[in-house]
């Protein structure tokens, strides 16, 4: 089964045919991701206007290059996907009406997918993972803990109530004067940094929810920063290496409420998987090892590129749900906010 995936949801335009194999793997034959991370620089984050006339003028080329590189023609493909949401709503809708021009004109189905499905759904293609399993989606938008049942089967055990953790690590790297995006410029800051130079809050730590926040610890690097001003290069460091030593402990308490919560309601897990761009962190992944290893649980965590935006997680995501029947009308309507799973219910 060969599926071309659309990813227009933020400022990646993405675009990927992948093929599913009966016996249920899969195979990336191409994978064009276009970053537009030069258009919105300038800004210090992502400008909502210009990343959809960014993907309205590059999607087309993504797309052909995607298609040659995967030496299939239109003909052979058996659907097309689109990121349906959630997201950037100029940007999805630029995607997701593509997608159904395709569909429409090589007369095969559409599959609407939910952007946080595709990167759920990522360890399958990369690992085989098996249904049940624990994901900690972390990027710039979003940061849950979800419990992934089967294909359209999740439960939401965690979320965030303020930022994302992604979104942290940009703020803090703006307020510190960093470039966008900043996850990396942190994570290189923390390696020189001193991370007991500067007490900050733990916050949710020893709470029985898996739920995170995480506006209190920007703002309480904020003030810290105000307090040492002006900031020398070590400052920023150590500023940068107590941050992410914070996120780091959080992350590890709130991932172990995860997984007991996940095992007293599903039993298992059978892995402990990690997806969005902030699992790039090394010192996170480091943490996610030692709480998987703990509790005698595997960690999966697909290569960088496939963490973050890709157009080869939103063709699979489309190629199992294809393989289930579960298809989308042409009249589908993009999302801008399209949750996986209510906290708690099972669908
Ligand atoms: O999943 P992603 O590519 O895009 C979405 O937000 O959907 O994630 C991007 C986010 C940004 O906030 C970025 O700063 C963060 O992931 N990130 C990191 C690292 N690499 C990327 N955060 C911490 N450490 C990193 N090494
Ligand atoms: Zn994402």
């Amino acid at each position: 089964m060969l599926v071309l995936g659309i990813e227009t949801t933020c400022d990646e335009t993405a675009a990927s045919v992948v093929r599913r194999y009966g016996d249920g793997r899969g195979e990336i034959l191409s994978d064009i991701v276009r970053s537009q991370i030069d258009e919105h620089k300038d800004y210090g984050g992502v400008v909502p206007e210009i990343a959809a006339r960014a993907h309205v003028e590059v999607l087309d080329h993504v797309i052909a290059r995607a298609m040659r590189e995967a030496e299939v023609g239109f003909d052979r493909l058996d659907g097309v996907a689109a990121a349906a949401g959630p997201g950037l709503i100029g940007g999805v809708i630029v995607g997701l009406t593509t997608a159904k021009a395709i569909a429409l004109v090589i007369e095969r189905p559409l599959i609407a997918v939910n952007h946080l499905e595709a990167h759920a759904l990522t360890p399958r293609l990369t690992d085989g993972t098996a249904f049940p399993y624990c994901l900690f989606l972390a990027s710039g938008g979003h940061t849950q803990i979800v419990a992934v049942l089967d294909v359209g089967n999740y439960v939401r055990l965690g979320t965030t109530m303020d930022d994302a953790i992604g979104e942290a690590f940009d703020k803090t790297a703006k307020l510190l004067g960093l470039p966008y995006p900043g996850g990396p410029e942190v994570e290189r800051e923390a390696e020189r940094g001193d991370s007991e130079r500067f007490i900050l809050p733990r916050p949710m730590m020893g709470r029985a929810e898996p739920d995170f926040s995480l506006s209190g610890l920007k703002t309480a690097v904020r003030i810290e920063a105000e307090r040492a001003a002006p900031l020398s290069q070590q400052d920023i460091a150590d500023l940068c290496a107590s941050f992410q030593q914070a996120v780091v402990e959080v992350v590890a308490d709130r991932l172990r409420a995860g997984l007991r919560l996940f095992r007293q309601r599903f039993g298992g897990p059978v892995a402990l998987v990690a997806a969005g761009g902030v699992a790039a962190n090394r010192s996170i992944g480091r943490a996610l090892q030692r709480v998987a290893s703990e509790s005698g649980t595997a960690l999966v965590i697909p290569p960088p590129r496939l963490c973050t935006d890709n157009g080869a997680m939103i063709a699979w995501a489309g190629a199992e749900r294809l393989a289930r029947g579960m298809t989308d009308m042409l009249d589908v309507s993009p999302r801008a906010r399209w949750p996986l799973a209510g906290k708690g219910a099972a669908a």
